[in-house]
């Protein structure tokens, strides 16, 4: 069996030291069975680069911090075999997010001010009973809600977003997917006319272009698309009802 040498180019840049200046270092590396991009990566930073920034929590597609442009395509790292790319590999930060240094984004500060602002969080009528017996909920219910709920905020979604390009304060695709949760659950007292609040306008509902970059790059294959278009008709017929 032949064995290929890839060749990983690696952008670097920390934004923290006034003489790093935006580059691309080339690695050379053995490629070896079952090698990952993280297995990769702890190679070059073992090997050959000991200050190297990336992120990686589990390893196992659930945390999502090790998002990052794999050959131009937001991707998670760890879950993403070099058998399955060319022996060339570029790698660079996920855009749209604060540059830590190198390879590491800040998704968490991004995805922090989109949760504040969309108050992705459940709004009780009273506040919760510690003591009280846990109330019994429509299995299928429970189930499309637990659905949507798999998102890990990796980023990729916002990444391969044109609108979020172009418009910072747009909520993305992650972020209509938390509407779309709170929206499904009847623990949460808002009203479409509350949502309408918060994403019936340009940097909400309405900025997005439905090319679907998002939902082709999602790792957990959220149906975005399904939450994206139902959102978008259930808003359009609460602005005319408004009149906004
Ligand atoms: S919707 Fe998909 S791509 Fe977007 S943050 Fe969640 S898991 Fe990642
Ligand atoms: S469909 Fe909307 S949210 Fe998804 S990538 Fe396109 S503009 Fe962004
Ligand atoms: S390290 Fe957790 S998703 Fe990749």
């Amino acid at each position: 069996m032949t064995v290929r040498q890839l060749a990983i180019q690696v952008f670097r840049h920390d934004p923290r030291d006034p003489g790093s200046r935006p580059r691309v270092v080339t690695h050379g590396l053995e490629e070896t069975p079952g090698m990952t991009l993280f297995i990769a990566l702890t190679r070059i930073r073992e090997e050959q680069a000991p200050d190297l920034n990336f992120d990686f929590v589990c390893r196992a597609g659930v945390c999502g911090s090790c998002a990052m442009l794999i050959n131009g395509r937001p991707g998670l790292a760890c879950r993403t075999l070099t058998a399955n790319l060319p022996a060339t590999i570029t790698l660079f930060p996920l855009p749209g997010f604060e540059l830590i240094a190198d390879l590491s984004v800040n998704t968490g500060k991004w995805m922090r001010g989109m949760t504040e602002r969309l108050q992705a969080w459940l709004h009780l009528d009273a506040e919760p009973d510690p003591d009280a017996i846990e109330a019994a909920m429509d299995p299928d219910l429970a189930e499309s809600i637990y659905e949507l709920d798999r998102c890990i905020e990796c980023g990729c979604c916002v990444a391969a977003c044109g609108t979020a390009r172009m418009r910072p304060d747009f909520v993305g695709a992650v972020g209509f997917n938390k509407i779309a949760r709170f929206r499904l659950d009847p623990r949460d007292h808002r009203d479409d006319a509350d949502f309408y609040q918060l994403i019936g306008d340009d940097t909400g509902i309405f900025g997005c272009m439905s090319l679907l970059g998002c939902e082709d790059v999602c790792p957990k294959s959220l149906s975005l698309q399904t939450q994206l278009a139902h959102l978008r008709r259930v808003m359009a017929r609460r602005g005319l009802a408004t009149g906004d």
